[in-house]
């Protein structure tokens, strides 16, 4: 009996031996023996390996989980990135970073409720309202300029203004010269006379040999030209001196896109609308060639189509 107990180890040393593993020496500290484990009982006579094997299962186990838990946390990291670019590229792209501040418009204020100057002097009409519109849905301030129509195209190319509402009618000859958004107003041209001119009927035919009054430079004096002789053609500088010649008989008839043309009849209730409309033309925001800023307006004249925001608007104006 006495001979087992000398042959046995230390309790505390169950090997023998110095403690053999390395780990606590990896920068970690040597981890408690845990009663029951490593420590055989005092009477047992055989130093057996099994607390050694016990040990290196437990770290194993410990190795496991860490890696389990370490790997969880790329998996959460990948996918936050992913998802981080997800939600932010449309705010990336859709805002470049040549945002203006302030968009200037010009328009020619003499087409009264498309755009005109109102008894206090500031601008008014659907344009107008169109123009805040779109700034309003893009957070920039718009600011309109009121420029002669004459002037008007130069001024763009001159960079006095970016862009202008003022009804243009989006043709192909204009195409050439300028950028168009799309498009935002049905706008076909009608026949205007007084109310008591019994000789101009619905038919455009019965234009010929009268005298039809125009704003120059515009697709009415175009049309104009088609209906009656060159020489009867008379060309004013804006709407409110053709409209006023047509008052006073100077002219016989004048031709207007039909938006305008209401606003023109409601405002002289001795005129009439006396056709259908006899074009099919359209409005678009002129800009200059290669804008880049025409992109995102066209953006916005869709989510304002969308909207009901231009119903909204042609019912303030026309109904
Ligand atoms: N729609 C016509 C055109 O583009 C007339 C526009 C006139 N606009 C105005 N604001 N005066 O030629």
């Amino acid at each position: 009996m006495d001979t087992n107990n000398t042959t046995n180890p230390p309790v505390n040393n169950p090997l023998g031996v110095q403690p053999t593993i390395p780990i606590g020496t990896a920068g970690t500290p040597p981890v408690s023996q845990p009663s029951g484990v490593s420590s055989p009982p005092a009477s047992s006579s055989t130093p057996a390996p099994a607390p050694q094997k016990g040990k290196s299962m437990l770290w194993v186990i410990i190795l496991l989980i860490f890696s389990f838990i370490c790997g969880l946390g790329v998996v959460a990291w990948y996918f936050q990135t992913q998802l981080q670019q997800l939600m932010s590229p449309s705010e990336v792209t859709t805002l470049p970073a040549e945002v203006p501040k302030e968009i200037i418009v010009g328009t020619d204020a003499t087409f009264h409720l498309m755009e005109y100057v109102a008894s206090d002097g500031a601008l008014l009409g659907y344009d107008i309202d169109f123009g805040e519109k779109i700034g309003e849905e893009l957070g920039v301030k718009v600011t309109f300029k009121n420029i002669p129509w004459d002037d008007l195209f130069t001024a763009l190319e001159n960079k006095e203004i970016d862009m202008i509402i003022s009804s243009v009618t989006i043709t192909e000859e204009r195409k050439q010269q300028y950028d168009f958004s799309t498009e935002y107003l049905n706008a076909g041209q009608v026949v205007i006379t007084q109310r008591t001119n019994a000789s101009i009927s619905s038919s455009a035919a019965t234009l010929q040999g009268k005298r039809i009054g125009v704003q120059e430079g515009t697709t009415n004096e175009q049309k104009a030209l088609t209906l009656t002789s060159e020489n009867l053609v008379i060309r004013y500088p804006d709407f409110v001196q053709a409209t006023q010649a047509l008052v006073d008989g100077d002219v016989d008839a004048i031709l207007a896109d039909l938006p305008g043309g209401k606003g023109i009849v409601t405002q002289n209730p001795t005129l009439k609308i006396v056709s259908d409309p006899l074009t099919n033309e359209y409005y678009g925001i002129v800009f200059r060639k290669n804008d880049p800023n025409l992109g995102r307006i066209n953006e916005t004249i869709s989510i304002l189509k969308t909207k009901g925001v231009l119903t909204d608007l042609k019912q303030k104006w026309f109904d």
